[in-house]
């Protein structure tokens, strides 16, 4: 068993910006040795360094460079997988070298990690492990349908798993953030032809989710539900945050599946015949 007094590791992946970086600075004023991943993390400014941690380079995309990552952590207690792309297009013109990047970074190179370091935290009868996850994996929307699929993966592999290792004192758990003012909108991937049938609606799709982004709450307010969660007993299945999240899960719970789908693409400006 860990001495209660020993000081707990965390390990962030994708701490260079957004999310990742408030949670890695959360994590440090909370008192953990945390490491943070980025792709290139000796080009990070001074601005994305937080002070006291500790930085590994980490590509999701290569298996090789999430081994060893891993091996150059050593004994982790507490991961955050919050390393992401955001990416949308029509569902027709997703190629598929794209798809398959998609769920390398946001599900199947997640998975790899986690499955790196649950070992030891089950051995030492404590762990944590965070997926962050987004509201768009409870309630997918058109556009955006590879990584809303991406998002519900990642949090049923959570979700599905949290019962063979609660025995020993490791919890997973997932946060879905609604939108949150990172600037991911500005990295995101379009995958939509020139010419496409789907393009306006598209456009319109993208034009309002970047809308919400732009208004969305601060990555701290993420960090702050990702802390709590860590710090839980026993943290639940599944934690929203962000502004609209209470209405929306509040409406998935009452509304047949049909309803809900209606009103949260009309939204966003989808046509539903
Ligand atoms: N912002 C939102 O509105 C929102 C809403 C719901 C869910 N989320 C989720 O929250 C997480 C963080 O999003 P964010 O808004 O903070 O975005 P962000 O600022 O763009 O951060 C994404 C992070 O992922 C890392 N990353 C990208 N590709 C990677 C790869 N191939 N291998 C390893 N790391 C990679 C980036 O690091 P480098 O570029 O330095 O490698 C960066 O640190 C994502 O999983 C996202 O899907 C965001």
């Amino acid at each position: 068993m860990t001495s209660p007094h020993r000081q707990r590791t965390a390990l962030v992946t994708g701490a260079s910006s957004g999310i990742g970086l408030a949670t890695a600075r959360a994590l440090a004023a909370g008192g953990y040795a945390v490491y943070g991943t980025g792709r290139n993390p000796q080009n990070l400014s001074d601005d994305a360094r937080v002070p006291g941690v500790r930085y590994l380079p980490l590509d999701l995309t290569d298996p090789a460079s999430i081994e060893r990552c891993a091996a150059d952590a050593g004994p982790v207690d507490v991961l955050v997988n919050n390393a992401g792309e955001s990416q949308s297009g029509p569902f027709e013109e997703y190629p598929a070298e794209d798809l398959e990047r998609l769920f390398q970074i946001n599900v199947l190179g997640a998975v790899h990690l986690s499955r790196l370091l649950l070992p030891g935290m089950r051995e030492r009868g404590y762990g944590r492990v965070v997926m962050i996850g987004s509201m768009l994996g409870s309630l997918p929307l058109a556009y955006r349908s590879s990584y809303c699929a991406s998002k519900a993966a990642i949090r049923t592999f959570a979700s599905a798993a949290r019962a063979e290792f609660s025995p020993y004192g490791v919890w997973l758990t997932t946060v879905e953030p609604s939108s949150i003012n990172t600037g991911i909108s500005e990295r995101r991937t379009h995958l939509v032809r020139p010419g496409s049938v789907f393009e306006e609606q598209y456009r319109r799709v993208i034009a309002r989710l970047d809308a919400r982004e732009a208004a969305g709450i601060p990555a701290e307010e993420v960090a702050g539900q990702v802390m709590d969660a860590i710090r839980a007993r026993r943290p639940r299945p599944l934690y929203a945050v962000g502004g609209g999240s209470r209405v929306a899960f509040a409406m998935k719970r009452v509304l047949p599946d049909s309803v809900s789908e209606r009103i949260l693409n009309r939204q966003f400006g989808v046509r539903f015949q």
